[in-house]
C-alpha cells in the first residue's frame, strides 16, 4: 500500500486494541484458535435456541468490502445482527473512495459516525494490518490479496471439528491454485498449529516449489492426496490474480485436478469434501461431488456466521 494513500493524522492503536484485531492466523496461538472455535459453538447453540442475541446491543461494526464477496460479506452482516449490533456496510462503489479518499480517511469517517470495530476485505496484502496500526480500533481481516483469510480458516476448522472431532493427527488435502489462495495459506497455519497433517497438490505453476515452507507436504497428484485424506479442500483457480502464462484451460485443469465421483471413489469412504466457494462447477469440482453426500460446502458457509460472531465479539472486547 502506498504511503500516499494514508492520512498523516490517523491515530495509532494501543496494544490492547491491536490484540483484539484478527489480522491473520499466522500470529494466532493455538489456544486463541481453540477459544474462538469453542465460543463459536456456544454462540451457534444459543442463536439456534433463542434467535438473535443482545450481547452487543446498540453498538456498531463497519464492514468494508473493497473487493467482491458474497459469503464473507453476508455472513459478517448476519453475525453482527445476531449479536444485536448494527452493521455499517460499506462498498467502494458509490462511496467517496471513487473521488480519491484514502482507506484510512474512509475508516476514520465511519469511526467518527459510530463504528467501533472494522472488518476489511481488500485486494492489497497488508491493508488490514495498516488499518489496525493507524485507526485506533480493532480490525478483522476478511481477506487481503493472496495473503490471509483468517475467518475462512476458522470456519473450515469448525466444520472439520464438527465431523472429525480433534484435528490432531488428521490429514487434510488442499488441492488446486494454492499459490494465489489466501484460504490455503490461513488453513496451512491453522491446521498445522492444531496438529493436523496438510497435503498439497496442484499444477506446477499454481503449486510451486517452496510451498512446503508452510509446514505442509506437497504431493504429486490429486489422486495421491485423496488416498490419504480425511478431508479434501478443493480450490478454484484465482483467474483474477494470475497472468495468461500460468493459465491452464478449464478442460486440461479438470482432467488432472478436478474432483469427480470417479476419483472420489478411491478416497476413504468417510472423506469430507470442502470448498471455500465460489465453486467453478465442472472445473475443480463436478456437480455430483459438490452436491453429494461427502460435501460439507454449505455447512462451511453456515458455520461462517457463528465463527464471525465469536470474532466480532472478541474484537468488541466481549459481550454484555
Ligand atoms: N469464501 C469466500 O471468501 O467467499 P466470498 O468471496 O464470496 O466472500
Amino acid at each position: 500500500m502506498s504511503p500516499s494513500s494514508v492520512s498523516s493524522r490517523a491515530t495509532g492503536s494501543s496494544p490492547e486494541v491491536l490484540s483484539r484485531s484478527l489480522l491473520g492466523i499466522r500470529e494466532l496461538p493455538a489456544e486463541a484458535i481453540v477459544q474462538i472455535l469453542d465460543r463459536a459453538v456456544e454462540l451457534r447453540e444459543r442463536t439456534r435456541a433463542d434467535g438473535p442475541l443482545d450481547l452487543l446491543r446498540g453498538r456498531t461494526v463497519a464492514l468494508l468490502f473493497m473487493e467482491p464477496s458474497t459469503r464473507t460479506r453476508f455472513s459478517f452482516e448476519m453475525a453482527v445482527r445476531s449479536l444485536g449490533a448494527n452493521p455499517m456496510v460499506f462498498g467502494a462503489a458509490g462511496s467517496s473512495t471513487v473521488k480519491g479518499e484514502s482507506l484510512i480517511d474512509t475508516a476514520r469517517t465511519l469511526k467518527s459516525v459510530g463504528a467501533e470495530a472494522f472488518v476489511l476485505r481488500h485486494k492489497k496484502v497488508g491493508a488490514p494490518h495498516l488499518l489496525a496500526r493507524r485507526l485506533g480500533a480493532p480490525v478483522v481481516n476478511a481477506g487481503d490479496g493472496i495473503d490471509e483469510h483468517p475467518t475462512q480458516a476458522l470456519l473450515d476448522a469448525l466444520t472439520l471439528r464438527d465431523r472429525l472431532g480433534d484435528l490432531s493427527g488428521r490429514t487434510v488435502a488442499i488441492v488446486g491454485d494454492v499459490r494465489h489462495s489466501r484460504v490455503a495459506r490461513s488453513n496451512c497455519f491453522l491446521l498445522t498449529r492444531l496438529g493436523a497433517r496438510v497435503l498439497m497438490a496442484g499444477p506446477g505453476t499454481l503449486c510451486p516449489p517452496g510451498m512446503d515452507a508452510l509446514g505442509v507436504e506437497v504431493v504429486p497428484s490429486l489422486d495421491h492426496a485423496l488416498r490419504e485424506a480425511d478431508a479434501v479442500m478443493m480450490l478454484r483457480i484465482q483467474r483474477e490474480r494470475l497472468g495468461e502464462a500460468m493459465l491452464p484451460s478449464d478442460r486440461e485443469y479438470a482432467r488432472f485436478f478436478g474432483l469427480s465421483s470417479e476419483r472420489l471413489a478411491a478416497a476413504r469412504p468417510e472423506v469430507l469434501v470442502m470448498h471455500p466457494a465460489p465453486m467453478n462447477r465442472g472445473v475443480e469440482i463436478t456437480d455430483d461431488v459438490a452436491d453429494g453426500d461427502a460435501s460439507v460446502v454449505f455447512d462451511q458457509v453456515a458455520n461462517g456466521v457463528a465463527v464471525r460472531m465469536a470474532v466480532i465479539e472478541r474484537a468488541m472486547g466481549g459481550g454484555r
